[in-house]
């Protein structure tokens, strides 16, 4: 009797237990979706593996992941050259525009040139950059507005409580976030599928 209880009840009762854990492990994970945006973003790290990145969010995103180029209202496409710059082309058919658009929390992206392997980033002074190992410079929130226009803005910094957008000009140069407005065409974009 003691023999059979050590070899089948003791296992039984531990790999239970162990799927007991499994399963707490599991809802302290799914307690994320109670989480604000900003809570998220927090958390949010896009390092450089999206494998880890897919897994974790996959429940609450499907691991988005598009591949577009963002045409910007002022006619330009916006293009991160191969050493980093963001800029704006009228060229459409610029490599540098073939963008990687990566859902990393519920309503925050990363973006990312395929072709440089440079991430849109903006820093605390609203500047965009190029940035080769993402942070949370690299996470904008992604929101369609009326016009079917998506607006980028920072989920990291803001300028006295404003938002602060990527933005190209009626030029195609990049405008300082701080001086960028959600309402202003220059701050938005078409997401355009890539042939
Ligand atoms: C983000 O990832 C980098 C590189 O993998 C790591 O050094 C850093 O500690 C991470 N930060 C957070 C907040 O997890
Ligand atoms: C942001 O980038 C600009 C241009 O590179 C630089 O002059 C400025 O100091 C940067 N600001 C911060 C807070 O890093
Ligand atoms: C939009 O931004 C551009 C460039 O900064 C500026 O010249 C223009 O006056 C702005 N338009 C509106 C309606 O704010």
């Amino acid at each position: 009797m003691r023999k059979w209880m050590q070899t089948w009840i003791l296992p039984t009762l531990l790999y239970r237990l162990y799927f007991h854990c499994i399963l707490l492990a599991g809802s302290v994970s799914f307690a994320c979706n109670d989480m604000t945006p900003d809570q998220l973003t927090a958390s949010v790290n896009c390092s450089s593996s999206p494998e880890r990145h897919t897994r974790s969010y996959d429940y609450m995103e499907g691991g988005d992941v598009r591949i577009r180029k963002l045409f910007c209202r002022t006619q330009f496409y916006l293009k991160i050259d191969k050493k980093g710059k963001i800029k704006g082309t009228a060229n459409p058919n610029c490599n540098y525009c073939i963008l990687e658009i990566r859902t990393v929390a519920v309503g925050v992206v990363a973006i990312r040139g395929i072709e440089s392997d440079y991430f849109l980033a903006m820093n605390k002074s609203g500047k965009l950059y190029g940035k080769k190992t993402c942070n949370e410079d690299c996470n904008f929130r992604e929101l369609i507005e009326e016009n079917n226009y998506n607006t980028y803005a920072s989920a990291k910094w803001t300028h006295n409580g404003q938002q602060m957008f990527v933005a190209l000009n009626q030029k195609g140069v990049t405008i300082r976030g701080k001086r960028t407005k959600k309402e202003n065409k220059s701050s938005h974009f078409l997401p355009m599928a890539v042939s």
